[in-house]
C-alpha cells in the first residue's frame, strides 16, 4: 500500500510526540512492506509565527492532496491574548472545516493496567469503552457571532448554535452505523428542554432511529445528566452521539475515566477525503522541549489512521496490542506517575513499543 501522510506537528508538546509516532509508522510500513511517504506541514502558533496564519494555503493544499493528516496540538500561552488577531485554535477549526470533518471520534477505553491512575474508583470505571462522535463543523463553534458596542458603552457579544437536518442526519447515521458493529447502543446527547437547535437534534435523530436502525437500543439523555451519569454509570454507554460544543466538553471529562488524557486518540472524518488523527491532549505547553510527554496517544491516533484512512485494520492492531503489553510490563511516562516515580521519556517509551511490535 502506497499512502501520502501530511504531519501537522504543531505547537508545544506536538513536534514531540508527532515525531515518535511517526517511527511506529515507519516501522509498520518496513515490516509490512508498505509506502508510506510522509511531509511535514506548520499549523497552529508556529503557523502564525512564520507565515501570519494559523493554517497556510500550502498546508490546506497538501491537506487536500494526501490520504490521512496526524496532527500533533495547537495553542500555547505565547499566543493566548485574547486581542490577538488570530489564534491557532483557528486553524485547527478551519483545517476541520475545509476538508469537511464532521465527524470527531472520541473512543474512551480503559486500559486494565492503568486503572489506578483514575481518579474514579476501579469499580465505577473498569470495563468502560464508550465510542463518542462529536459534530465537528457546526453548531456553536460556526455559527454567526460577534461583538457590538451598545449606545451605553458596553459591549454585546454572541455566539450562536446553528444546525441543519442534514448536519444532524449524516452524524447520527455514522454513529449508529459505528453502534452496530459494537454492543447495539446509540445514546444522543442534547439541551432539548432549553435550546431549539437541540430540538432538531432530537427530531431528527429519533427518525432516522427508528426508520433505519430500529435493531438498536436507543435513548436520549440531557447534556447536564450525562455530565453525571458519565461518572456514576460509564459502562452503560456504547456509542454517544452529540454537538460540537457539548461533544468538546464531555469527551473532556470522560477522558478522566481511563486516568490520562495522554492515552487518548482521535479521528476527525468526512464522508470522502482524508481523515485527520490527533490525540485528545492539548499542547501541554509547561512540559514542551522536556522529553517526558507521554507520546502513546499519538500512537493510538496513528492506529487509528492505519484503520479508518487505509483499511489495514490488521496493522493497527498491532499498534494497539502493542501498547497494551508495553502497558502491561509496567512501562510508564510521567504522566501516569506518582511524582516522584522513575518513568521513561517519550523516546524510550516508543522504544518499548517499537521492541514489542518486532523491530
Ligand atoms: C478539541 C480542542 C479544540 C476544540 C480547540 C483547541 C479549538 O479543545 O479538539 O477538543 O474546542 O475543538
Ligand atoms: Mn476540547
Amino acid at each position: 500500500m502506497k499512502a501520502n501522510i501530511v504531519l501537522l506537528p504543531g505547537d508545544g508538546i506536538g513536534p514531540e510526540v508527532v515525531t515518535q509516532a511517526t517511527r511506529v509508522l515507519e516501522s509498520i510500513a518496513k515490516s509490512h512492506s508498505h509506502d508510506f511517504q510522509f511531509s511535514t506541514k506548520k499549523i497552529g502558533g508556529i503557523a502564525i509565527d512564520e507565515t501570519g496564519d494559523p493554517l497556510p494555503q500550502d498546508t490546506i493544499d497538501a491537506c487536500l492532496k494526501c490520504d490521512a493528516i496526524l496532527l500533533g496540538a495547537v495553542g500555547g500561552p505565547k499566543w493566548d491574548d485574547p486581542n490577538a488577531k488570530t489564534r491557532p485554535e483557528a486553524g485547527l477549526l478551519k483545517i476541520r472545516k475545509e476538508l469537511g470533518l464532521f465527524a470527531n471520534l472520541r473512543p474512551i477505553i480503559t486500559f486494565p493496567e492503568l486503572l489506578d491512575a483514575s481518579p474514579l474508583k476501579r469499580e465505577i470505571i473498569d470495563g468502560t469503552d464508550i465510542l463518542f462522535f462529536r459534530e465537528l463543523t457546526g453548531g456553536l463553534y460556526f455559527g454567526p457571532s460577534g461583538t457590538e458596542t451598545l449606545p451605553d458603552g458596553q459591549q454585546r457579544s454572541y455566539s450562536t448554535a446553528v444546525y441543519t437536518t442534514s448536519e444532524v442526519e449524516r452524524i447520527v447515521r455514522m454513529a449508529a452505523t459505528a453502534a452496530r458493529g459494537r454492543r447495539k447502543k446509540v445514546t444522543m446527547v442534547d439541551k432539548a428542554n432549553v435550546l431549539e437547535a437541540s430540538r432538531l437534534w432530537r427530531r431528527v435523530s429519533a427518525k432516522i432511529m427508528a426508520e433505519e436502525f430500529s435493531d438498536l437500543e436507543y435513548e436520549v439523555v440531557l447534556v447536564d445528566s450525562m455530565a453525571m451519569h458519565l461518572l456514576s454509570r460509564p459502562r452503560s454507554f456504547d456509542v454517544v452521539v452529540t454537538s460540537n460544543m457539548f461533544g468538546d466538553i464531555l469527551t473532556d471529562e470522560a477522558s478522566m475515566l481511563p486516568g490520562s488524557l495522554g492515552m487518548l486518540p482521535s479521528a476527525s472524518l468526512g464522508s470522502s477525503g482524508p481523515g485527520l488523527y490527533e490525540p485528545i491532549h492539548g499542547s501541554a505547553p509547561d512540559i514542551a522541549g522536556k522529553g517526558i510527554a507521554n507520546p502513546l496517544a499519538t500512537i493510538l491516533a496513528a492506529a487509528m489512521l492505519l484503520r479508518h484512512s487505509l483499511h489495514l485494520e490488521s496493522e493497527a492492531q498491532l499498534i494497539e496490542k502493542a501498547v497494551r503489553k508495553v502497558l502491561a510490563a509496567g512501562h510508564r511516562t510521567a504522566d501516569l506517575v506518582a511524582k516522584g516515580t522513575p518513568s521513561l521519556s517519550t523516546t524510550a517509551i516508543t522504544d518499548r513499543v517499537l521492541e514489542q511490535l518486532g523491530v
